[in-house]
């Protein structure tokens, strides 16, 4: 999400504050200083998302060769995007994949996310959510 500022969680319910301290939860790479080095310093809400690998190489090696897509725009990206992704997130199972279980979401079971309404996390209720979040920063980029 190199293009998606901590700041956006607001629009899926995060307040301010909350937005703050997720943000301050990261070391964010900032610099030069006056001695012309690079430092870190804990994260702000204008911060973008941090990249989880440093390289794309350390990402494919991470998963199973494949190097994840930047999905800040990736709703806009693909024909009927919103559907694609949520039909991508709520398509995956098991057994159809060469007898491996890379698909495999230990996951699911209990859910990922805790909602705070009355709703439950089911897979379609996050991706639903996920959809919506994506689709909403096509107007913010
Ligand atoms: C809510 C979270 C996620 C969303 C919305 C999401 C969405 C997507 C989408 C839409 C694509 C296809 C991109 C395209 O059409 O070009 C994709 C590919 C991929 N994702 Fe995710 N993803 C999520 C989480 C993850 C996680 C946690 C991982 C790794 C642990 C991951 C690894 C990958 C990889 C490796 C690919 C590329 C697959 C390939 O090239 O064969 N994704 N993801």
């Amino acid at each position: 999400m190199n293009r998606v500022a901590f700041r956006n969680l607001q629009d899926v319910g995060f307040s301010e504050e909350d937005v703050k301290q997720i943000a301050a939860s990261y070391q964010v790479k900032d610099g030069p200083n006056d001695l012309g080095e690079m430092f870190y310093r804990p994260g702000i809400s204008s911060d973008y998302f941090i990249a989880p690998f440093s390289t794309k190489e350390a990402a494919a090696v991470s998963n199973n060769g494949a190097v994840p897509p930047d999905l800040s725009l990736i709703v806009k990206a693909r024909h009927d995007g919103a559907n694609y992704v949520y039909s991508l997130l709520t398509g995956y199972q098991n057994g159809e994949h060469d007898g491996n279980d890379l698909y495999f979401n230990p996951y699911f079971p209990t859910g990922m996310v805790e909602y705070d309404d009355a709703r439950h996390a089911t897979v379609e209720n996050m991706a639903y959510d996920v959809v919506n979040f994506c689709n909403g920063q096509q107007s913010q980029n």
